[in-house]
């Protein structure tokens, strides 16, 4: 039979080169501006609803011109981000990101490479910065670790990597059972919200989890913990993890990681420690000694992008026994025959520790970051921010009409307006941070501490400075003013 020959090529690739060329180099300048200019826009705006309208458009059927593309990505998209490149974003905790690492990332799209695993040099480019990753944390060599998406990816494989350890690989094969519903873990009321749902998504459901009371600078307390630890062994149940903060989301508290590992090491249990982005505080000295105990924890998340300053996204969980992390995930494969040689060697492979096969080149961007400045610079960064917190503290010490709602411990600065009545403060303290945001000058967030609404300023990008934060002071003052009773006359 005379074989039937495909059609014509259906290649997706362009037919002019030089056109894609002068494109991409438009859009590369263009980009390199938007980084470079980005303090003459406002932080956020808005979305027209025209704007978004635009985004409930039909599946296209047929194929549209790059350049129109393009143009309405500079219409539409760039100028309506979420504004955590501008120095005055300092909502949630939000890295800034870096030119350098946005031309990685086009490397890395360029190569398109699969980390799932197989040998080729991208996979070694991310067992270079596990290697460096247990050198900054003082692992031991037996260490393994992988990029996931963020922390609260990270905590979750810590907790099922911990499960894994307390009931055996066999719990792969007949799920938690009647033992797996004893088991319960410990953290704080501090603790981010994605510990509880990391229990929840494992199987054991968050009520497995006790959050533990904090002192008044919401650190855990660990008396308290272990004495919870005992009770909860005396009714039959059976403590496996404990998870410490290295920052915690709310004021940047850091549990005492030295107390909280000798407890786990007493009492045999898994400690991990989420250090989302309190953890690389040990490229400073000025943090380092804060952060002991960390090299002891069985395991950390941690996220590159919020103060490594790589785009998004590169979360990371490091895990003290490789093997141990290995157990939890591998999963023979036929399809996946690891050999000795040809493409398919150089087994470990990322996807025998963690739940994924397809994976993107994140080590790149975090490659090129972690050269490019080194890591006594992104830890002078880090130590910077912290003193523009403290920095800002002093401001609103200093003003009678604001008033600082916990302690400044890291990057993080909690405070809120006085209202005139104090029944009316959260209302009009929550009403100021949209008006900042609005308005373009600064983006903070809020949080409730002590029932307690507060303006939360987590200063994590590089590009914010001390006029950023004067701006983000005189602007509450000025929202405040024009919101309180004496000055809506005014
Ligand atoms: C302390 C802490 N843990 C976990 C997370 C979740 O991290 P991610 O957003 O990367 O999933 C955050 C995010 O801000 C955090 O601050």
């Amino acid at each position: 039979m005379t074989p039937v020959l495909p059609g014509p090529s259906e290649t997706l690739d362009p037919q002019d080169w030089d056109e894609l060329r002068a494109q991409g180099h438009r859009m590369l300048d263009d980009m390199i501006d938007y980084v470079a200019t980005v303090r003459e826009r406002p932080v956020w705006r808005p979305i027209p609803d025209e704007v978004r309208a635009r985004f409930r458009a039909e599946l296209p059927r047929q194929p549209s011109d790059l350049g129109e593309i393009y143009q309405e990505f500079s219409e539409f998209i760039a100028p309506y981000a979420t504004g955590n490149i501008h120095p005055g974003f300092m909502g949630w905790v939000h890295g800034g990101g870096t030119a350098v690492g946005m031309l990685a990332e086009m490397l890395a799209a360029g190569l398109n490479a699969n980390l799932g695993g197989r040998d080729h040099i991208p996979i070694e480019v991310e067992r270079q910065i596990v290697e460096w990753t247990r050198a900054m944390f003082g692992f031991p060599r037996e260490a393994s670790g992988v990029f996931v998406t963020g922390t609260s990816m990270a905590n979750l494989m810590a907790v099922l990597v911990a499960r894994t350890v307390a009931l055996g690989e066999i719990v792969r094969q007949h799920g938690v059972g009647g033992e797996g519903a004893l088991l319960t873990a410990y953290t704080s009321t501090a603790a981010h919200g994605c510990i509880s749902k990391a229990m929840d998504l494992a199987g054991f459901g968050s009520d497995a989890l006790r959050s533990m009371q904090v002192d008044s600078a919401h650190r855990v307390d660990v008396a308290a913990m272990r004495a919870q630890i005992a009770r909860d062994r005396e009714v039959g149940l059976t403590p496996f993890l404990v998870i410490g903060s290295a920052g915690t989301v709310d004021i940047g508290a850091i549990d005492d990681l030295k107390a909280l590992s000798a407890m786990c090491r007493e009492e045999k249990l898994w400690f991990h420690v989420d250090g989302a982005y309190g953890a690389l505080g040990v490229l400073t000295p000025a943090l380092a000694p804060r952060l002991a105990g960390l090299e002891s924890a069985d395991s950390i998340a941690l996220d590159f992008h919020k103060w490594g300053q790589v785009p998004y996204d590169a979360g990371f969980l490091i895990v003290r026994d490789g093997e141990r992390h290995r157990e939890a995930f591998s999963a023979p494969a036929v399809y996946l025959r690891r050999e000795t040689r040809g493409l398919a060697a150089g087994s470990l492979w990322p996807c025998d520790l963690g739940p994924d096969l397809s994976r993107g080149f994140r080590a790149l961007k975090t490659w090129f970051t972690l050269k490019a400045y080194g890591t006594d610079r992104l830890g002078a960064m880090i130590e910077r921010t912290c003193a523009l917190a403290r920095y800002m503290e002093a401001r609103i010490l200093a003003e009678p009409r604001l008033e600082l709602l916990a302690p400044v411990q890291l990057n993080i600065v909690c405070f809120r307006y006085r209202a005139a009545d104090a029944d009316d403060a959260d209302q009009m303290n929550g009403e100021i941070v949209i008006d900042l945001q609005e308005s373009g000058i600064s983006a903070p967030s809020t949080t409730t501490l002590d029932g307690q609404l507060a303006i939360r300023a987590a200063i994590i990008n590089h590009r914010t400075d001390v006029a950023d934060v004067d701006a983000l002071v005189a602007a509450v003052l000025d929202f405040g003013a024009r919101r309180s009773s004496d000055g809506r006359d005014s």
